[in-house]
């Protein structure tokens, strides 16, 4: 019980924290504008690739691959962040190359690598962003002997 209320306070103090920033400032950072531009190619490239529009697809992954060449994209200096940008890269090439040759096959699956190459990079650079940034205001962790401390009877009464 005592732990419960312990996680809904932590969870409380997290959302405050949320709305807070929200809602003090919607500002958006520079980071976000360049981030969130990677989403526009990739609109560009799921239209060439529906349409079969190589070229369409050649220049926005070009544009992509180029984002990725730049300290911009290299927000995080860890060995994760750089193994996924090299993936990221090299699938993208494959793209390039597949638009080049016109065939819809490998432009198909070269574009499933790319996406998922997104994914993944999200799940764990974004994912060990947002613990590291959460980490301070996250509530201490209850240690055992605090817990049986406490009496049982009046906790479970609630
Ligand atoms: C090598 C890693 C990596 C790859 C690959 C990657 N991203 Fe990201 N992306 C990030 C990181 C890190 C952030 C978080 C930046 C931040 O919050 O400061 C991010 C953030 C974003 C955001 C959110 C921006 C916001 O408003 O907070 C979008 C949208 C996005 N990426 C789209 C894409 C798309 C689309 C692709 C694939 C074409 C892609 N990313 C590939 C690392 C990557």
């Amino acid at each position: 019980m005592k732990m419960r209320a312990v996680m809904s306070l932590g969870l409380a103090v997290l959302l405050s924290g949320w709305l807070a920033r929200s809602a003090e400032e919607q500002r958006v950072t520079p980071t976000q504008v360049f981030m969130r531009q990677k989403v526009a190619y990739s609109q560009k490239i799921v239209e060439g690739v529906a349409l079969e529009h190589y070229d369409v697809v050649l220049t926005n992954t070009l544009y992509l691959w180029r984002m990725s060449q730049t300290n911009s994209w290299t927000i995080l200096h860890n060995p994760v962040y750089r193994e996924k940008t090299a993936q990221f890269q090299v699938d993208a090439v494959a793209l390039m190359d597949a638009a080049r040759a016109k065939n819809t096959a490998q432009v198909l699956d070269a574009y499933a690598r790319v996406t998922a190459d997104c994914v993944s990079c999200h799940q764990s650079c974004r994912r060990e962003q947002y613990v590291r940034q959460h980490e301070l205001m996250a509530p201490k962790p209850v240690t055992a002997q605090k817990v049986s401390a406490e009496p049982n009877t009046k906790a479970e009464a609630k």
